[in-house]
């Protein structure tokens, strides 16, 4: 979704809507604004394309300096006009981005104060809670604050205050937001590309942070409410599609884009409110068997969907190297279902697998992040990521988005095939949901990460080990670090180490381990401490409440506690972060590392 605020002095509404118009990128399905204008706040929304909201305005004007605009990808409730922000509620009109985990206990709370709701997203909490505040005669600052620290899951919200007419309120949690600098006026936005037509001059809002934009400046706060001063960059006049912003590659941009990215696929194939999987277009009680083809880091969100498939869905899915499959006359049986899994959809071996599959008779899906792709038109049914535009050579957000979808896709496998009953789908729905907010938290391992890559730019070769979802999460961790790095690396399973890597570790050879505290868990640190008793420095990557495992050497890094399910996804943030931190340090080009390509449309 995208978010757009402008506090000024001439009319808002064009430029609110030139700037919803430069975040079309991001994929909407309604659009809506509000405005101050010293009769109250209005509003305008539309269902589907922002000309749609243009032809409402241009029936029914509205005039204002003061605005806030916002471009709706449905998470919650279907996308209708009634769902689409801003909401409103009593003096408080608001826009957001994120999820709101705890939406169902705020509003029955504020239905048990007599408050009526109108839409079903969990976004219209967010302003009974605020209004419900105001009326109590709390300041717009102090009643936002306490808002704030009531609400669970991941936001980037722009609220305007009826009354307080030059007010914009703006608070970040998982979800990014700008504050744009103006000459008398200023400017709030999801990115810099929605303050792009205003301003190049930007802060960064950080995690947690809120802020309070005037005509004339900015109050900035951090998450306890102590004044904050964020630094003011200058961003380039051109697109911020090919922005870098606040990062200083590509690959670290994307690595920050992923509670948004993974958030906005699941929105594709799930409905928080409901606690549903959305009707998948494929009928999985009729699928015997999955076989999925891709390459390189698709491959790898491959096989964690196969563990889920077969664990939620007891489908059997079977995965190969696209490479491989094309060329060794695989005995497919009619009832399987083909599955292309490929960023680009472009990628020469996986679009022939698919072809070869389809020409077999077999149905065919593609799971791609560029759907108007070859893959996408190639394949009978489209299962889109939501990455958005993917420039770091090194897959990151588009990888996650994958993991997001294949989840998704099994729990919805489960449901039509009676493995999963109503209670579990639920549960299931809900743990996908709380992925967001938890790679956000993920995200904050940054600095612990960065530490521990000065040893392992030294390294010339590193092990990660990990077991069910964790191992094919490893060769990932791995695959990243040879990247980006060309430092050499392997993914093993962590049962699998006796049998032969073991023979590898010294002093001089780091294991990576990835160990979130599930019924694997410890198996998995019995592993490592085999390998500490050789001597070998170990990197154990587990929540902190885990139990320490019998070892010297083993540094650990606290990773988030978290859902089985969701587990991959909230993992690959400290392995991309590792391989990033580790190319930095060794100096490497890391948006385009050596001999790699973005996507291979040869052989
Ligand atoms: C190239 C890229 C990888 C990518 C692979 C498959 O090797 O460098 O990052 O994983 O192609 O690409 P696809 O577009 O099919 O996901």
């Amino acid at each position: 979704c995208g978010i757009i605020g402008v506090t000024g002095t001439g009319p808002v509404v064009p430029r609110l809507i030139d700037s919803l118009k430069r975040l079309e990128y991001r994929g909407y399905d309604s659009a809506g604004i509000a405005v101050q204008n010293g009769e109250g706040v209005q509003r305008r929304r539309a269902k589907g394309k922002i000309r749609e909201l243009e032809a409402v305005l241009a029936a029914d004007p509205v005039a204002g300096t003061v605005g806030i605009g916002h471009t709706r990808w449905a998470t919650h409730g279907a996308p209708t006009t009634t769902n689409a922000h801003p909401h409103k509620a009593g003096r408080v009109c608001l826009v957001h981005n994120g999820i709101i985990e705890n939406f169902a206990e705020l509003k029955a709370e504020m239905e048990a104060e007599g408050r009526i709701f109108e839409s079903q997203t969990d976004t219209e909490v967010v302003a009974h809670l605020l209004d419900h505040k105001l009326a109590a005669g709390m300041t717009p600052l102090d009643a936002f604050k306490a808002t704030l620290d009531r609400l669970t899951g991941a936001y980037a919200l722009a609220v305007l205050i009826e009354g307080d007419d030059e007010l914009i309120l703006g608070a970040r949690r998982g979800s990014p937001l700008v504050v744009g600098w103006g000459e008398g006026e200023m400017y709030l936005g999801s990115d810099a590309l929605a303050v792009g037509p205003f301003t190049q001059k930007i802060s960064y809002l950080e995690e947690g942070d809120y802020v309070v934009l005037s005509r004339t400046g900015a109050r900035m706060f951090d998450a306890s409410g102590h004044p904050a001063d964020r630094a003011v960059v200058q961003v380039s006049a051109s697109s911020a599609l090919v922005e870098k912003g606040e990062y200083r590659h590509f690959m670290e941009k994307e690595i920050h884009e992923q509670p948004d990215s993974v958030q906005h696929t699941l929105s594709e194939y799930l409905d928080l409110v409901s606690g549903k999987v959305k009707v998948p277009s494929v009928d999985f009680a009729a699928v015997e068997r999955i076989q999925i083809v891709a390459c390189g880091t698709a491959f790898y969100a491959s096989q964690i969907g196969k563990y889920a498939f077969e664990r939620y869905a007891g489908l059997p899915c079977d995965i190969e190297i696209a490479s491989e499959f094309r060329y060794r006359q695989p005995a497919v049986t009619q009832g399987t279902l083909a599955v292309a899994v490929s960023q680009s959809g472009e990628t020469a071996d996986t679009l022939a697998s698919l072809t070869w599959c389809k020409a077999q008779g077999l149905k065919t899906a593609a799971v791609v992040n560029v759907h108007s792709s070859s893959m996408a038109r190639e394949a009978e049914v489209l299962w889109p990521t939501h990455a958005g535009p993917e420039i770091g050579v090194a897959s990151t957000k588009a990888f996650t988005a994958q993991v997001a979808a294949l989840l998704s896709l099994a729990v919805a496998a489960g449901v039509a095939r009676g493995k999963i009953d109503a209670a579990q789908e639920a549960e299931l729905v809900k743990a996908l949901f709380e992925a967001p907010r938890l790679i956000a938290e993920a995200l904050q391992m940054d600095a612990g990460i960065h530490a521990l890559t000065i040893d392992l730019a030294k390294a010339r070769d590193v092990l990660f080990l990990g077991r069910g979802p964790m191992f094919p999460l490893a060769m990932e961790g791995a695959l990243k670090l040879k990247e980006i790095s060309y430092i050499h690396a392997e993914g093993y399973a962590a049962g699998e180490l006796k049998h032969g890597p073991i023979a590898l570790i010294d002093e001089a050879t780091p294991t990576v381990a990835l160990a979130p505290l599930d019924d694997l868990f410890e198996k998995t640190a019995s592993n490592l401490q085999e390998v500490a008793a050789r001597g070998g420095p170990v990197i154990m990557i587990a929540p902190e409440k885990a139990p320490d495992p019998h070892g010297a050497g083993i540094r650990r890094v606290h990773a988030p506690d978290c859902p089985a399910l969701i587990s991959p996804l909230v993992y690959a943030v400290p392995m991309q972060l590792l391989a990033y931190y580790t190319a930095v340090q060794k100096g490497t080009d890391v948006d385009q590392p050596r001999n790699l390509a973005k996507s291979v449309t040869v052989e």
